[in-house]
């Protein structure tokens, strides 16, 4: 039996505010939209309350400490040596990718994404003016892959720029360090720039091994990846993310950036971020414990309760894709979950036309809870 995190009751989890909590009415167990139930971080909640007891609420000053602190974070976690000086404080994710596209782009141009994938990677592109280039995942019948076949021949038609989500949103795969060169090596072939968003890296689960895609030869020239505490340690609202260069040529990108996004980033943020890196590590490894044994679970009641609904565990993240094509609910499970069973599941063709038939369900919640919630979609399913 893992040291699990706890989770508090329900009753106290919906006074949260929220976008989990005050999308769907009470009577809804809500198991889409990716935050997790558990609490904080005591460091990260201490770091928060020392500064708003200190009234230390003014704009973010980022350099030099998250620089450090995400420093020390990579080499402890995987090794990886990190220049303090390359890491970027910025908003979130989101607006890291798209200031990047605005660097790296023209208008009009092509960017390669590689569907089923988290649904804002269809927003980011148009946003920053370009236009989007599917290139599948592959699916066989161990999970989903990298389609390299596909992508040499996307990349032989020149896109700008192609937008990786390693650890993959929602399947939750976890890219290969060989499939990662193998991608590095078509994108210098092709002059091909990899915006890489790592930031479900943290939570990569037993099993599976996590390569920062700039720790391998060669990816500084032609990559920049974008990093958060946000989804490991449940900072999303605090909004701050960084970019993060491997060379002198892509650290130029980021001096391209907006004078004025220096300040758009949440100062609790930065405070919270910092000490989630820095001394959040011992409760990263019990909640990375915590969601394998969910995970586990998980995959114990769907077997039981659920057969006509088939999944791969997932290498990372607190993410579950299920097939539920089986169901004969057409593309849209979710919505017979949400009506006959009061669960609510993120639509799978939100992640592109490769997931109609699917739900996203988000496992990062109690036992007593994802037990209720099969339980509930099994009934009906029967009914
Ligand atoms: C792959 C991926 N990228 C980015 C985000 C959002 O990050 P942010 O809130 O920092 O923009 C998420 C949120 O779930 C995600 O799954």
């Amino acid at each position: 039996m893992t040291d699990e995190l706890p989770v508090r009751p329900l009753t106290e989890l919906r006074r949260r505010r929220s976008a989990k909590w005050q999308r769907f009415a009470s009577d809804v167990l809500p198991l889409h939209i990716a935050e997790m139930d558990f609490d904080l971080a005591p460091p990260v909640k201490a770091a928060l309350h020392e500064a708003v007891d200190a009234s230390d609420v003014g704009y973010s000053s980022a350099a030099p400490m998250l620089g450090e602190a995400y420093a020390e974070f990579a080499a402890d976690r995987w090794g990886w040596q990190v220049d303090p000086a390359a890491v970027t404080a910025i908003t979130d994710v989101g607006v890291g990718v798209v200031e990047l596209l605005r660097v790296l782009t023209k208008p009009g141009d092509a960017v390669a994404i590689s569907p089923p994938v988290y649904p804002p990677f269809f927003d980011w592109g148009p946003e920053a003016g370009v236009r989007l280039l599917d290139v599948p995942l592959r699916r066989d019948g161990n999970g989903y892959r990298l389609d390299l076949q596909a992508t040499e021949r996307a990349f032989a038609s020149h896109p700008a720029a192609y937008v990786l989500c390693n650890p993959h949103n929602p399947v939750g795969l976890v890219h290969t360090a060989d499939e990662l060169a193998a991608l590095v090596r078509l994108a210098r072939l092709y002059g091909v720039k990899i915006i890489s968003d790592e930031i479900h890296a943290p939570l990569t689960l037993p099993g599976a091994s996590y390569t920062p895609l700039l720790s391998l030869p060669g990816a500084g020239d032609v990559a920049v990846s974008v990093v958060s505490a946000s989804k490991g340690f449940n900072l999303a609202g605090l909004k701050c993310a960084a970019v993060v260069t491997g060379s002198a040529r892509m650290a130029g990108v980021v001096q391209e950036f907006p004078p004025d996004s220096r300040w758009r980033t949440g100062h609790l943020g930065v405070i919270a971020t910092v000490a989630a890196f820095r001394d959040g590590r011992p409760w990263l490894d019990r909640l990375v414990a915590t969601l394998d044994a969910r995970r586990t679970q998980l995959g114990e009641l769907l077997r039981d309760r659920l057969p006509a609904v088939s999944w791969q565990p997932p290498q990372a993240t607190f993410l579950a894709w299920l097939d539920c094509s089986k169901l004969g609910a057409d593309d849209e499970p979710q919505a017979l979950f949400l009506d006959r069973a009061r669960v609510a599941l993120e639509p799978g063709t939100r992640f592109g036309a490769a997931g109609a038939g699917f739900a996203r369900l988000n496992f990062a919640t109690g036992a007593d809870v994802l037990d209720e919630a099969t339980a509930r979609m099994a009934a009906a399913c029967a009914g």
